[in-house]
Parts: structure tokens; sequence; C-alpha cells
């Protein structure tokens, strides 16, 4: 009948603070940690994002200063987003030598050059209708679209970004940006793709903290967040294409896509916990239903257990600078 055994007792090595943590079999650690960051161009002061309580806009002219307390709090990377107030049907702004995508990364790289700066690299914050590449009337068009995005690559990578981090969703984006750049000369430019990318709901405050115009979906573009086999594919193929490292997000709603990724690839594999994680974790806290600290630890670690080398986290700032990890 019952297997219970009086001699298995697995609750021998909880018994102390010190057992557990001997054998706690996952770590977290401010290096596993990316600061996204949203930099706005032409503001005067920081601007709060209501749906995301704790994360500001930076202006741009703050955005030296910031660069240096990320640094001095022991973050090692940022991801970089533009809010742009030179919008246009293709998003050109991305591309020039001292649009807004170049200028972030050029005053991260001045400002603190050992600072891993990751260019997002995408449409939807400099297009007039918001979508993340160029728009005809049948949808997003891919291919018109992975030659901007070859530019904007190029752009960043001559700006400095050590990463261009391609978030477009678009087929053949990272085969597109990598000979763009080659091309260009920056071979030594690295590709981190975002790689499986679900149109999420939980990128809902993102809009706001963006400041994306869309009506409508990403869903011609982004993957259908119930399917696993494509989740796979699409990691797969930007490894192909010369990814130097894949990512999953978001990233709590998907841990079994983390650790099939994971399985499938030798590559680095980052997870973006996301704006609506990150709501969700602060408004409950807020609120008084959960402990914020011991939640967003036990979050992080859930993805790391999961398979990911590395987490984008709007948290990582916060942890930094009270030390908590
Ligand atoms: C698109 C982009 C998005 C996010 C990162 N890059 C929004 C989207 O795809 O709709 C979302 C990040 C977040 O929600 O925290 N360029």
């Amino acid at each position: 009948m019952s297997s219970y055994s009086p001699s298995l007792r697995p609750r021998r090595l909880r018994q102390t603070p010190a057992f557990r943590t001997l054998f706690q079999e996952t770590t977290l650690n401010i290096n596993d940690l990316i600061l996204p960051i949203f930099v706005e161009e032409g503001l005067d002061e920081y601007k709060e994002i209501q749906a995301m309580p704790g994360v500001m806009r930076i202006p741009e002219r703050r955005l030296a200063y910031e660069i240096e307390r990320i640094a001095s709090a022991g973050i090692r990377a940022v991801m970089t987003f533009g809010i742009s107030h030179h919008t246009d049907e293709d998003g050109s702004d991305t591309w020039q030598e001292n649009g807004l995508v170049s200028r972030m990364s050029r005053i991260c790289k001045d400002t603190v050059p050992e600072m891993i700066v990751m260019s997002d690299t995408c449409f939807c914050e400099y297009t007039t209708h918001g979508h993340c590449g160029v728009l005809h009337d049948h949808g997003v068009d891919n291919d018109a679209t992975l030659i901007n995005l070859g530019k904007q690559a190029v752009a960043a990578a001559r700006a400095g970004a050590d990463f261009i981090a391609p978030s477009a969703a678009m087929d053949g984006q990272v085969a597109a940006i990598r000979y763009a750049l080659d091309e260009a000369g920056f071979t030594n430019t690295a590709i981190m793709s975002y790689s499986t990318k679900f149109a999420s709901s939980f990128y809902g405050p993102f809009r706001e903290a963006a400041g994306t115009s869309l009506k409508g979906d990403r869903k011609t573009y982004q993957m259908n967040p119930l399917n696993r086999r494509e989740a796979i594919r699409e990691s797969l193929i930007d490894q192909a294409e010369g990814a130097d490292v894949l990512m999953v997000k978001p990233a709590g709603a998907y841990l079994d896509i983390i650790r099939e990724v994971r399985e499938r690839t030798d590559l680095p594999l980052a997870a973006y916990q996301v704006s609506g994680e990150y709501a969700m974790i602060k408004f409950a806290a807020l609120a008084g239903a959960v402990n914020e600290q011991d939640v967003v630890l036990e979050s992080l670690g859930a993805i790391k257990r999961a398979g990911a080398d590395m987490i984008l986290s709007y948290f990582a700032l916060d942890l930094a600078e009270k030390h908590l990890l």
C-alpha cells in the first residue's frame, strides 16, 4: 500500500539555515541581472510610470548620471529603450548617427566604458503607428523591416553598443543583423536575440513605459503563448542564424519553455521578467498581500532554476542598491 519509509527523510537536510544554504541548488547573483532602462529625449524631469511604481523614465540629460549610479550599485549590463519625440512611418530616427538609439549607447559607453550596453533593437517606440517594423496595407513587411534592422544595428554598434538585441520578432532578423554588422566591420558586436518572444499580455505596462502608440496587437509577428514546439523552433532558428545569446520572454509564466530551450542549446540563455510581471509583484506588495523582497528573490531564483543564465529585470537596481544579492 503506502511506500512511506521512515528512513527516507529529506527533512534531514533542512535542519538549520546553514544546512539549507549548503544544499541550495540554485543561487542568484547580481552578475546574473541586466537592468532595462527607459530614456526619454527632451524630458526635463524624471517621469514616473504609473503602471510600474518605482520605475522612472530617465530624462536623456540625466542618463550619464544614472549610468554612473547603476554601475556603482554593481550592475554590469543595461538594456536601453528610448522614448522618441521623432517618430515617423518607418522609425528612421533609429538609424541616424545622432538619433536617440545611438545617443543612448554613446552616453552610456562614454560615461562608464566597462558597462555592457545592450541596445534594444526594434521600431515600436519610433514609429507613428507603434508597430515593430515597416507597415504596409497587408501588415508589417518582414523583409523591408530586416533592411532597417540592419541599419539600426550598425548605427548602435558604431555608437558603442556591445550587444544588439533585436526584439522586433521578424523572421531572419538575426541573420540580417549579423550580415549588416559584419559588412560594416563590427564583427565583435554580439547579438542577444529575443529568440522566443510571445505575444504576451504581460507587456501591458510597457506601453506606458515606452510610450508606444500601438492600436491592435503584434500577433502576426510575436508568438502564440500556447505554443511549445514553435517556441523551441524559434530559438533554434536564431541559433542557426548566428545569435550569440538566446532569450525567452516573458519569464515567469514560461518556465517550461526556458527549461526546454536550455536543454536544446549550448548558447547562453537569458530570460526577461517583463513589465507586467514587475507590476504584479509590485502592486501585490504595495497592497500588503506579499512581501516584495521575498517574492522578487523567489521569482528570479525560479527563473534561474528553470535554466536561465541571466535575467532582465526591473528589480535589478533596487536589489543591487539594497545589497540584497
Ligand atoms: C518591443 C518590446 C516590448 C518589450 C520589450 N521590447 C514590447 C512588445 O513587444 O510589445 C516588452 C518589455 C516589457 O514588457 O517589459 N520592442
